[in-house]
């Protein structure tokens, strides 16, 4: 048996990122949980970015910004980051979160976060009162002890990188499981 309650307060699994606008000087972090993948080809991303705070028009004037992904040792100054605002307060001060320079792009990128993606702005739309920001992933970095082996970037360690995860519609923070299977593999076993 289901209940229905309706399209509001909706419950959804969500990786909890830290978005950096600004350059090294005025750099201000927002947390942001409403983000996903979205082309390969080109790599893109997308970001879910309210009209009210200050992050919006940052984006919009700098044209880039890095997604910095949380992990359950920053869950304090992850959420500090989602509850106050950049027109009021400096939040890497605040934190103590340490902004270090992008390869590529002006927004630094949280040396705290283990996996740091640089995005240039190449679209965005308003829809109600959110802007969609998509951006194209121009250079990855990631912290070398969280690697099984140091010259194979995809070999990542989950358990060392230990991802903040949020519950919308609960509001509620997680850390991950243990491995249950492969993805594009265990589903062969109905083949
Ligand atoms: C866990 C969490 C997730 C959030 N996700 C989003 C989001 O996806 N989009 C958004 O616009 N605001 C989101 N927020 C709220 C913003 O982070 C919040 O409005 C922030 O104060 C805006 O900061 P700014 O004014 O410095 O940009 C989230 C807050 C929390 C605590």
């Amino acid at each position: 048996m289901k209940t229905t309650f309706g399209p509001q307060r909706i419950l959804f699994p969500l990786p909890t990122t830290l978005v950096v606008t600004g350059t090294m000087e005025n750099a201000n972090i927002v947390t942001i949980a409403w983000v996903t993948l979205l082309t390969s080809k080109p790599p893109t991303l997308g970001i879910s970015v309210g009209l009210k705070g200050f992050s919006g028009e940052a984006i919009q004037k700098n044209k880039n910004f890095t997604v910095n992904i949380a992990t359950a040792d920053i869950m304090v100054e992850s959420d500090f980051c989602g509850i106050t605002s950049g027109k009021d307060i400096d939040k890497f001060e605040k934190t103590g979160l340490t902004k270090m320079p992008s390869k590529i792009i002006q927004s630094p990128i949280i040396t705290e976060c283990p996996l740091n993606i640089e995005c240039k702005l190449v679209d965005s739309s308003i829809v109600g009162a959110t802007n969609h920001f998509v951006g194209e992933i121009v250079q990855t970095h990631i912290d070398t002890d969280k690697l099984k082996d140091k010259d194979n970037p995809g070999s990542i360690d989950i358990d060392a990188f230990n991802p903040l995860v949020y519950f919308s519609g609960v509001r509620e923070y997680r850390t991950v499981g243990e491995k249950i299977g492969d993805a594009y593999r265990i589903g062969k076993k109905l083949s």
